[in-house]
């Protein structure tokens, strides 16, 4: 099941950074949370920035015991189709499964930042919303 943060105590999992997430949640005016939930449970989230008329992919996570199960793609497109928006967001270029859950989504490949992770580069991609 897929829902929209309202409340932080949602989460209780110590996969996610609650702290980190709550500070944002109070502190960025465009910072949207969703959940996916199993059983009650949270496995994953995806947290992203809602500023006007794009969106900002900042965190994307699933649990590591429910990954490779396609929970990944299914929050990543419950997200796109609840948008509508241009999304633009950072990877870094070794983290293959995201790149590949991302490309598989319509996300393309727009610049490199060189060594933006400790010497890792850092790979901007952006998927244009073809809905408008
Ligand atoms: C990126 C992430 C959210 C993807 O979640 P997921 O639930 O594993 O995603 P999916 O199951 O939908 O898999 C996406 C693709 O990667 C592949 N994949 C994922 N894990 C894999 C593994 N361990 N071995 C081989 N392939 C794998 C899947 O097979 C799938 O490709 P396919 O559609 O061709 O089958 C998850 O790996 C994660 O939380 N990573 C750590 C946090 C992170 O890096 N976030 C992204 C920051 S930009």
């Amino acid at each position: 099941m897929i829902s929209e943060l309202i409340n932080i105590n949602e989460i209780d999992n110590s996969f996610i950074n609650k702290d980190y997430l709550e500070n944002e949640f109070n502190n960025n005016p465009y910072a949207k949370v969703l959940l996916l939930k199993e059983d009650n449970k949270v496995i994953g989230y995806i947290y992203y920035s809602d500023i006007y008329e794009r969106v900002e992919i900042n965190q994307f996570e699933i649990d590591k015991n429910y990954r490779n199960k396609g929970n990944g793609n299914l929050l990543l497109q419950a997200m796109i189709n609840k948008v509508h928006k241009d999304i633009t967001l950072e990877v870094r270029e070794d983290n293959t499964y995201a790149i590949k859950v991302y490309e598989k989504n319509g996300f393309i490949k727009t610049a490199t930042r060189k060594g933006y992770y400790n010497g890792v580069d850092g790979i901007l991609m952006e998927r244009k919303d073809s809905s408008k």
